[in-house]
């Protein structure tokens, strides 16, 4: 066993010297190379995992009590009391995503009896990155719990089916996500980036460029997914919801025929099977100007403002002159078909032009859906000027890390050099940053399971 696991299980016995022998498991971040916001409709995808990771050392209760420690100070200790109905935290809390899977599985393994547990986490993934640490504790509090209840990954539930499922669960935390992070965190490969499809998961594994190297950009701009950045994240997938209400109704009109959308992606796909330039051609036929008010959906689909909030919008907060529905739209049939190409690029070893797409996307999540800021367009400019092919905010946007591709020949070079010129001269705060922690060349790890067994 690693002398991080030993340690690990030793704090773990000094922390809950009256529980038992603890096992542990462990779930790794994930990087999205392209495909943003793409997933929550039912689109494509093209994460990997990277090697910095949760690990949760862990021992059953026979009590319903759930302890929670963190080897990191900044995380209290916490508990709760495991039931049907699990109390939620103030929102932020850490234990929030150990409720959610907890809650999650409760419902749909109709567990009745509500074991307990004592928990101790170790992280490395920087937290409000875009490095989907809070699905990471979501997956490794979810494997912790199945084998507590004596259901352990793999056997009354596949990878696949946990996937979707804890998807699903982490909403309790109030993010309306798609399913990629809790996918890749799961079913991800070692030296592997994955093209994943949804509904019903389906996972590609594709080969990383072997000349270049991933590297991760902290642009210093937190993006808590759980604070200011959750109604932010939140508009994309109600903004899709209301796109998807309006398509479906100008496709009754043109069909003649009901027409049911799970997800925009079922315009691709099934019966309909429609091409990029038919979709695109429905999109503007739909959305003839930029901005669509809330009065002018209701009038197109024939219902109230009221049934557009109880129905799609919720309470998100409408801009005067209306939502940027065209742009939000078309960045899905844009980014739709970037993901094909960077699979096509991935498979024939066109680093190159990956690169390209990976510049384009990042410019389609700037300008058409709105999830970027002056830092993170300032640190993929930097990115290209220090010999980046390809380089882009990742997650949900809104601050956290880029992704940038990097051919390994000149990799220092482009640590110095994007160093200097936004860490040092655009943010001017190089010397109290700790560079390794903000500039990270990463690779892909196992996906989650259980370790050192
Ligand atoms: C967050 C969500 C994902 C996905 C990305 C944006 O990470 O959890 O489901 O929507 O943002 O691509």
């Amino acid at each position: 066993m690693s002398d991080g696991l030993s340690a690990l299980k030793e704090a773990f016995k000094t922390v809950y010297a009256e529980s038992g022998e603890p096992r542990i498991c462990r779930a790794p971040g994930r990087v999205n190379l392209i495909g943003e916001h793409t997933d929550y409709n039912g689109l494509p995808v093209l994460p990997m995992t990277i090697n910095r990771e949760i690990r949760i050392a862990f021992a059953p209760r026979r009590d319903g009590l759930v302890r929670l420690h963190n080897m990191d100070a900044a995380y209290a200790p916490c508990g709760f009391e495991n039931r049907a109905d699990i109390l939620h935290s103030a929102p932020g809390s850490w234990d929030n995503y150990c409720k959610a899977a907890l809650q999650g599985l409760n419902g749909c393994l109709e567990v009745t009896d509500f074991p307990g547990m004592d928990l101790l986490v170790m992280g490395t993934i920087p937290p409000a990155s875009g490095l989907s640490s809070s699905s990471a504790m979501v997956v490794a509090s979810a494997l912790a719990y199945l084998d507590c209840l004596g259901k352990p990954i793999n056997g009354d539930l596949s990878r696949l089916d946990l996937a979707p499922l804890l998807a699903r669960a982490e909403r309790y935390v109030g993010t309306q996500g798609g399913g990629m992070d809790q996918a890749i965190i799961l079913c991800g490969k070692a030296g592997r980036a994955c093209k994943i499809d949804f509904f019903p998961l389906r996972i590609e594994e594709v080969p990383l460029p072997k000349a270049c190297v991933v590297v991760l950009c902290d642009s210093m701009v937190k993006a808590e997914k759980t604070g200011a950045a959750l109604h932010r994240y939140n508009e994309g997938p109600l903004s899709c919801r209301l796109i998807r209400a309006m398509v479906e109704r100008q496709l009754e009109r043109d069909l003649d025929e009901e027409v049911r959308l799970e997800h925009l992606g079922d315009l691709w796909s099934g019966w309909l099977c429609m091409t990029d330039e038919e979709v695109a051609d429905l999109f503007d036929e739909v959305f003839p100007k930029p901005r669509t008010t809330i009065e002018e959906a209701a009038e197109f689909l024939g219902c109230t403002v009221g049934d557009i909030r109880e129905r799609w919008l919720g309470d998100l907060a409408a801009p005067e002159d209306g939502f940027p529905l065209k742009a939000r739209a078309r960045h899905q049939v844009t980014e739709r078909r970037r993901v094909e190409a960077a699979r096509d690029a991935l498979l024939a070893a066109d680093s190159r032009a990956l690169g390209e797409l990976m510049l384009a996307s990042h410019t389609s999540c700037a300008a058409d859906y709105g999830i970027s800021c002056p830092e993170l367009d300032r640190l993929v400019e930097v990115a290209l000027q220090c010999g980046a092919l390809g380089a882009r905010l990742t997650g949900a946007g809104f601050g956290g890390c880029t992704v940038n591709l990097v051919p390994a020949e000149i990799l220092e070079g482009f640590c110095i050099g994007v160093t200097e010129r936004y860490y040092d001269q655009y943010l001017g705060i190089s010397a109290g940053v700790d560079i390794p922690r903000c500039v990270m060349p990463v690779e892909a790890s196992p996906g989650a399971g259980p370790e050192g067994e």
